[in-house]
C-alpha cells in the first residue's frame, strides 16, 4: 500500500484535504493523525473491520482496546451508557483536552473496538486539525497512539512514517505535538464508585479533583516495582485496569536503566558503569539535563530540558528515544524526572520502557 502524506498547518486548515481524510475513513481505511499528546493512527470506531486493521498495522494484542474520539460533547451519548453528572463535569471542565474517559459501552460499539470489553474509552482532543478530520470521518475515530505496538508514541510525523510507512492509507503531518505523552485515562464506568485514574498524563489527579472532589488512582501506577510487564506477570501481583497498562511500552531497542540518586551520585555512577561498558566495545547513551548534559563522557548525550521545566520533558522524551534508536545505541543511562506535575507520568512511561530496571545509588 502507498500511504499518503498531507501537511496541513493548525491555523491554517485545508477542507479539500480534511475530506479526503475523512472519506478514506468512512471507506474502512486507515489515516494517521496529529492531537495535542501525540499522532494518533485512526479508523471508524463504529466499524469493526476499521478496528481490525488498526490492531494489525500496529501489531497490537487484540486485548488491549482502542480510545475513541468524538468531536463534540453532544456525541457522547450515542456511543456511552450511564453517563454521569460527574463525567459532564469533567468534559466540560477538560474538553477538548488530554483526558480520557471510561464509560460503559453501548450496543452501537463493536467489541472489535473495544478489545473484548464492555466499557469504552472516549476523549476529544485539544487539536484543530484532528478536530475537523473527526467531524468528517464521522465523528466518531478509534485511535491508538500511531506506533508499532511496544515503541514510543509519535511526538512528530517522521516518527509515525517511520513504524506505519506502507501499512495505512494516510498520515495528516501537522508537525511536532504540543503535550508529548498520552493522555490522562480515567475510570468513570462504575457511577456509584469514586472515578479511578488508570494512566497518568497531562491532567492530574489534583486538577481532576478540583472539580469533582475525590478520585481514586489504579493501585498499580506510582508502585513503580509492581507495574507488570507481560514477561513479569504473576498471579501474586497487581493487573492494572486498562489493558495496555500491563504490557511493556515506549521502549528503544536499547536496553535502559534509570538511575535514581543525588545528582552527583548519579552523574558518578553512569560514568563509571558507561566506561566499563565501552571498554566493553558497547555504545552508550544518556538520557540527561540542562543542569547535567555536559558532565558526561559517553557516545551520545541527550538533554531533554532543564529539570524544572517539566513541559520540555514530556515533550521530547519519547523523540529522544527514538534518537537512540537511530544511532544503535547499546545502552541507555537515564535520569530520574520527578517533577512536581506531570513527573508521575513521565516516570511511568519511563519506567515501563526501561522495563522496571531502576538503580538507586
Ligand atoms: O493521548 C492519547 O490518549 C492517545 C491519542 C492518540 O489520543 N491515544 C492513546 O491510545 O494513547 P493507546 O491506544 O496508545 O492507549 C490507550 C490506552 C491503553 O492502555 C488501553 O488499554 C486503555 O487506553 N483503554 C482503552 N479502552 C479502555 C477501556 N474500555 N477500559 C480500560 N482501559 C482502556
Ligand atoms: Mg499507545
Amino acid at each position: 500500500m502507498k500511504t499518503i502524506a498531507l501537511k496541513m498547518d493548525q491555523e491554517n486548515i485545508d477542507y479539500n484535504k480534511i475530506m479526503i481524510a475523512g472519506a478514506v475513513i468512512k471507506a474502512g481505511g486507515l489515516v494517521a493523525f496529529p492531537t495535542e499528546t501525540v499522532y494518533g493512527l485512526g479508523g471508524d470506531a463504529l466499524n469493526p473491520t476499521s478496528s481490525t486493521k488498526i490492531y494489525s498495522a500496529k501489531g497490537r494484542p487484540s486485548d488491549n482496546p482502542l480510545i475513541i474520539h468524538i468531536a463534540k460533547i453532544e456525541d457522547l451519548d450515542k456511543i456511552a451508557d450511564e453517563i454521569s453528572e460527574v463525567a459532564y463535569q469533567l468534559a466540560r471542565a477538560f474538553w477538548p483536552g488530554p483526558l480520557t474517559m471510561v464509560f460503559r459501552k453501548k450496543a452501537i460499539v463493536p467489541k472489535e473496538t473495544t478489545g473484548g470489553l464492555d466499557t469504552v474509552a472516549v476523549r476529544m482532543p485539544n487539536h484543530k486539525v484532528a478536530i475537523a478530520f473527526i467531524k468528517e470521518a464521522g465523528g466518531y475515530v478509534a485511535a491508538p497512539s500511531a506506533n508499532v505496538s511496544g515503541k514510543p508514541s509519535p511526538t512528530l510525523a517522521r516518527h509515525v512514517i517511520a513504524d506505519m510507512d506502507g501499512k495505512i492509507d494516510m498520515i495528516i503531518d501537522s508537525g511536532a505535538v504540543e503535550i508529548g505523552l498520552e493522555s490522562t485515562i480515567i475510570d468513570l464506568s462504575e457511577p456509584g464508585k469514586a472515578p479511578m485514574i488508570l494512566r497518568p498524563g497531562y491532567i492530574t489527579k489534583k486538577m481532576l479533583e478540583e472539580v469533582v472532589g475525590e478520585i481514586d488512582t489504579d493501585p498499580t501506577i506510582g508502585n513503580y516495582e509492581n507495574v507488570i510487564d507481560l514477561e513479569h506477570q504473576g498471579s501474586e501481583k497487581l493487573i492494572p485496569k486498562a489493558p495496555g497498562m500491563k504490557y511493556k511500552h515506549y521502549a528503544p531497542r536499547a536496553e535502559l536503566m534509570i538511575v535514581k540518586g543525588t545528582q552527583e551520585n548519579v552523574i558518578t555512577y553512569i560514568n563509571a558503569q558507561a566506561e566499563a561498558k565501552c571498554r566493553g566495545g558497547k555504545k552508550i547513551g544518556v538520557i540527561a539535563t540542562e543542569e547535567t548534559f555536559m558532565r558526561y563522557l559517553v557516545d551520545v548525550v541527550k538533554n531533554v530540558g532543564a529539570r524544572d521545566d517539566e513541559e520540555a520533558i514530556a515533550k521530547h522524551l519519547y523523540a529522544v528515544l527514538r534518537e537512540f534508536d537511530d544511532l544503535d545505541v547499546d545502552f541507555i543511562y537515564s535520569e530520574e524526572f520527578e517533577t512536581p506535575r506531570i513527573g508521575q507520568a513521565i516516570m511511568n512511561r519511563l519506567i515501563r520502557a526501561a522495563g522496571h530496571q531502576i538503580v538507586r545509588v
